[in-house]
């Protein structure tokens, strides 16, 4: 393996509840009901697909032209930056720092491949950003997660091939983006769910990210 590509929302810091602060507000200013079973289905998805997705669960797609749903998302965003601001280094997941030392000291590249175009900012305020090689800007890829555009465009920046290459992701979405990528998928969640997506190896809580176990169980598989 030559190559982690990390999800960033839930699985390097927990913004799933700011992202929920932010579109509950936008909702329910549209008069549509907005919840955490609705927020949760979001994870991974990006800007304007969950604003059309929080339309279509209100029945109302056909109520607003291309450019009020630009309007609206710039909106969410405004909300959702200004929430940002509360994060800091404290806010970066247990175990996280520690296992990006490791991969650096295995000489591993690291990238980032997020549906969030505040990746860049969210890295700074976690004072991370150097650690990462390559940040993929999602705006730059065709098709978001669950297609394996994100994945694999951060393989190609990196210069590695997509075999050679461990995705990380928190979401059903996001780990069929890695597998379809050919990649090794690490899931972050429960057992039961990141299974059920595909992935190859689930752990329930970043501090049980161990390079030694992840590779063991990498071999074990190509074997
Ligand atoms: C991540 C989150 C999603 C979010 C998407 C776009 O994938 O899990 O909930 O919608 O990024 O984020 P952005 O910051 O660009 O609105
Ligand atoms: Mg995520």
């Amino acid at each position: 393996m030559k190559a982690v590509i990390f999800d960033l929302d839930g699985v390097i810091t927990d913004t799933a509840e700011l992202h929920y602060q932010a579109w509950k507000n936008l909702a329910d200013s549209l008069k549509i009901h907005f919840d955490y079973k609705l927020n949760e289905e979001l994870k991974g998805i990006g800007r304007m697909d969950s604003l059309n997705r929080i339309l279509n669960f209100g029945g109302k797609t056909d109520q607003y032209t291309e450019i009020e749903k630009i309007a609206l998302t710039e909106q969410k965003n405004t909300e959702y930056v200004a929430l940002l601001d509360q994060l800091s280094p404290k806010s970066i997941y247990p175990g996280i720092k520690e296992f990006l030392d490791t991969l650096r000291n295995q000489n591993l590249k690291i990238g980032l491949a997020s549906a969030s175009k505040n990746g860049p900012k969210i890295l700074e305020l976690l004072e991370i950003t150097d650690y990462f090689d390559t940040i993929v800007d999602p705006v730059s890829v065709k098709m978001g997660k669950p297609a394996p555009d994100i994945f694999l465009k951060a393989a190609e920046q990196l210069e590695v091939h997509s075999s050679k290459c461990i995705g990380i992701e928190d979401s059903e979405a996001g780990i069929h983006s890695i597998k379809t990528a050919g990649m090794f998928a690490i899931g972050v969640g429960t057992e039961k769910v990141m299974k059920a997506a595909g992935a190859d190896l689930v752990i329930c809580d970043t501090k049980n990210l161990h390079w030694d176990q992840i590779i063991n169980t990498v071999n074990h598989q190509y074997s």
